[in-house]
């Protein structure tokens, strides 16, 4: 496709200012004079009055919640006023050398007690934070949503020696980790919903004593292990049977509120090291969850188990993560990431079927949405049904950008799906020859190949899900380039996949197989990727610039050799006469995490001497007209492209241009600007009658390129045709509207031709 040499920009002038993330910025290196020795010139531990700790999760031994012990008890640090000063403060009397960042909205939960410190103001050099301006001790207009935490250098004062950061230490190792172990033998289905507790300790794992255990430590259990709901579990059941057992408690009692996401957050009393038996008249809590639907086998109970829909996650590599995306009206859109926090994801995990919340990311870390923003500082408690009944704060055009776009990881249960694939042959170990784990007729266990022939990056897709290992970036049919050393036979053949699937196992294939080419050179293969691009057309661009041209055919001999008109073409009067094109502008951005790249190297580039570039891509978009069945009435023509950044959003840099054999391609937060007027963007409609039509722009239709999602590569509009004139409506990405909206805008053509006849 014609890109012209003097592209005039069109001026997009974007709303997109700078965003500074607030507390990631990196400090000059501690001085000789900022890491304030003591007179006798060694750093001596924190004042005998004040303690310093790091708490909350996740948390390292360099990062978390700042909490400190003053007048007996433990309490926080409000985030107003904090700066990157305070924390370097607080870091160097925790040991560090120096702060590298701090987070405020408890970004690792709520702390309990007392909030000691607000408004806190240090210039930097103090020895600590006692002597930095503030409002008092324990004079604070802030809840502890508002707690400030600190990001430590990880690199210790030389001689630095603290007993609370070692405490803190030990204590982050008992309950790093949590498990359900089942007791009835046969309850080995995956995933387990129901057994006792065991906390992870550094000899092993112990239980909890269930002593004024509450369904809320439940509830903060079962979130953990990736359910959003809680049983009531029969206890007299296990009584009899654990009793019999040794039992080691770790834990003497717990009291979360149920709003926690990890028991680490719950308050806790832990046992002597040599009283670990010391549980009279209790026993280990045992707890029964109820999983999501996603991950009931149960079909009866999967009807029972609802989720939201009018919420979800978009553009994750995994399951259970993604941009947080929330329907309002008819259309979907984006949450901005002010204060977003643990509480407020965890809310949005549970909805979807989901634990808990393991991360609450900002900064448009899973991409960036493309329609409306419609909520910014969202507050949920924890114990909301739904993102839209927590507190929140609706959007003006000037509060946020998609820069900030709100995301989430869950915390999944564990289904064991990685335990029956694995990759080998490959250079990395992102890639190689998939192998599935199969059973004959006697139960016996053996590793196998799949048939590459129906091999796309569909079924890629699914097995780089199941892997573990992210997006597929490509899925091979042959792989004899490959080590073959130690290669297996083919166990699985006409695999078809949707693409969402969990496992391949889940996917359509074959009873017995049946391979043409069973050799292992064959043999399907993946190559995997934790980031992927993610092309969208701009709909509003599209719709705006639409018109109707009638152009001469003498001016359209390079196009009629590019394929760009319909069949009807070659019997026209050359060059006498014209074809009636529809013409638009096309601005496709890159809101993915990776460059989208063609498949092909520039040696199997097209040079297209007609308009003096190379094509690096066959087939790159679709552009349809469709009738009220769904069949195309003008020929879509499958355009092929030179790919460029026309332009990027502030502060990112253009990487790829057609001119003189350059890169081609589009960098993440840029875009690729097909001007109207260039040659072969248009629909050839010579041949159509007046009506009403759908009006179709699908991008990178053979899923050639990895994206990381494909929901959103098609573009739709309602087209009214009189004859002379046309208009688009509705103009939007295939994603972007509620399913009963879609339903709506399909029938306009159905309908109005009614009308008509
Ligand atoms: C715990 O018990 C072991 C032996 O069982 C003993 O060596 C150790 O000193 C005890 N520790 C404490 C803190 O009592
Ligand atoms: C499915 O769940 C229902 C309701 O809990 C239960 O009655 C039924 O036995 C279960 N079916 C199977 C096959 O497990
Ligand atoms: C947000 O806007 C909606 C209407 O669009 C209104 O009903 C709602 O009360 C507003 N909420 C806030 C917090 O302003
Ligand atoms: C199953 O086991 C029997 C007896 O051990 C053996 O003869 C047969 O070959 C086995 N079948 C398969 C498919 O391995
Ligand atoms: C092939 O298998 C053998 C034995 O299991 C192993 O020692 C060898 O490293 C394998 N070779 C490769 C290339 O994986
Ligand atoms: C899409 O195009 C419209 C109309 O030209 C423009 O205002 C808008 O900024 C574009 N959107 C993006 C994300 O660039
Ligand atoms: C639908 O398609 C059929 C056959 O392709 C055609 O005969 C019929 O006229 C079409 N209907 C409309 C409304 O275009």
């Amino acid at each position: 496709m014609e890109k012209s040499r003097h592209k005039q920009q069109l001026a997009v002038i974007l709303l997109l200012g700078l965003w500074f993330p607030c507390c990631l910025t990196q400090t000059t290196p501690p001085t000789r004079a900022n890491l304030a020795p003591t007179p006798s010139g060694t750093p001596k531990a924190q004042t005998a009055q004040l303690k310093v700790r790091l708490a909350g999760y996740p948390r390292k031994h360099n990062e978390g919640r700042i909490e400190l012990f003053y007048k007996g008890e433990w309490g926080t640090i409000c985030d107003d006023d904090f700066s990157i000063s305070n924390a370097n403060v607080l870091c160097r009397q925790l040991g560090f050398v120096s702060a590298t960042g701090w987070t405020h909205s408890s970004k690792y939960g709520n702390g309990q007690g007392k909030i000691w410190l607000d408004n806190v103001i240090c210039n930097g050099g103090e020895k600590s934070i006692e002597f930095c301006k503030s409002r008092g001790w324990g004079n604070s207009d802030c809840t502890h949503d508002e707690d400030a935490g600190v990001v430590c250098k990880d690199e210790r004062i030389p001689g630095f020696v603290d007993s609370n950061i070692i405490d803190a230490q030990v204590d982050e190792k008992k309950v790093e980790e949590v498990r359900l172990r089942p007791v009835v033998a046969t309850a080995k289905k995956l995933p387990i919903t129901e057994g006792v507790v065991e906390v992870k300790h550094k000899d092993g794992w112990a239980q909890i004593c269930d002593l004024g255990w509450t369904i809320k430590n439940t509830r903060v259990v079962c979130g953990m292990l990736g359910f959003p709901h809680e049983k009531k579990v029969n206890k007299n059941f296990y009584k009899l049977y654990l009793e019999r057992q040794k039992n080691s408690y770790l834990i003497q009692s717990v009291a979360c509120t149920g709003t926690e996401v990890h028991l680490a957050a719950c308050q806790l009393e832990f046992n002597k090291p040599n009283a670990t038996s010391s549980c009279a008249g209790g026993m280990p809590a045992v707890v029964s969850c109820m999983p999501g639907p996603l991950f009931v086998q149960n079909r009866s109970l999967k009807k029972k188990v609802k989720t939201s829909s009018n919420v979800r996650l978009k553009g994750g590599a995994r399951l259970g993560e993604g941009r947080v995306e929330v329907l309002k009206g008819s259309e979907w859109g984006t949450v901005c990431d002010d204060r977003w926090n643990l509480q407020s994801a965890s809310v949005v995990c549970r909805e979807l079927g989901f634990g808990s919340a393991k991360e609450a990311l900002t900064g448009a870390r899973m991409g960036q949405g493309i329609g409306p923003i419609y909520m910014n500082e969202v507050k949920c408690f924890g114990n909301e049904k739904s993102i839209w009944n927590c507190p929140f704060k609706n959007i003006t055009s000037e509060d946020c950008q998609h820069m900030e776009d709100a995301a989430v990881r869950c915390n999944i249960p564990y289904m064991g799906l990685e335990n029956s694939i694995r990759i080998t042959g490959g250079r990395t170990r992102y890639e190689g020859r998939v192998e599935v784990l199969s059973s004959d007729s006697n139960g016996t266990e053996s590793w196998g190949l799949i048939c590459g022939e129906t091999w796309t990056t569909k079924e890629a897709m699914v097995a780089c899900r199941q892997l573990g290992l992210g997006y597929a970036n490509q899925g091979l049919q042959e792989t004899w380039y490959w080590d073959s050393s130690n290669v297996t036979g083919m166990v699985m053949s006409g695999v078809k996949c949707i693409g969402n699937e969990m496992a391949l196992s889940q996917c359509q294939h074959h009873k017995t197989v049946s391979c043409q080419k069973a050799a292992a050179k064959f043999a399907a293969g993946v190559i995997c990727s934790e980031t992927a691009s993610d092309l969208v057309l701009n709909a509003s661009l599209v719709q705006q610039t639409v018109y109707v041209e009638d152009r001469p055919l003498h001016m359209l001999y390079c196009a009629a050799e590019e394929d760009c008109l319909s069949k009807s073409a070659a019997k026209a009067n050359w060059p006498y006469g014209h074809r009636r094109l529809l013409r638009f502008s096309s601005q496709i951005h890159n809101i993915g995490r990776a460059d989208f790249k063609p498949k092909a190297g520039r040696h199997s580039w097209v040079w297209h001497a007609c308009h003096g570039h190379y094509h690096s891509m066959d087939i790159f978009t679709h552009y349809d007209l469709l009738n009220a069945n769904g069949s195309k009435v003008a020929e879509g023509h499958k355009a092929s492209f030179c790919l460029e950044d026309t332009d990027c959003h502030e502060g990112v840099s253009k990487r790829y241009e057609c001119a003189n054999f350059g890169d081609q391609g589009i960098t993440v937060g840029c875009w690729d600007l097909y001007r109207h007027d260039i040659d072969c963007q248009w629909l050839d409609i010579t041949d159509v009658k007046p009506g009403n039509y759908i009006m179709q722009v699908v991008i990178n239709p053979n899923y050639e390129v990895a994206e990381s999602d494909f929901t959103n590569n098609a573009m739709k509009c309602n087209c009214k045709y009189d004859g002379h004139r046309i208009w688009l409506h509705n103009c939007h990405l295939g994603d972007a509207f509620s399913e009963e909206a879609e339903r709506r805008f399909e029938k306009y053509p159905g309908q109005i031709n009614n009308r008509i006849s």
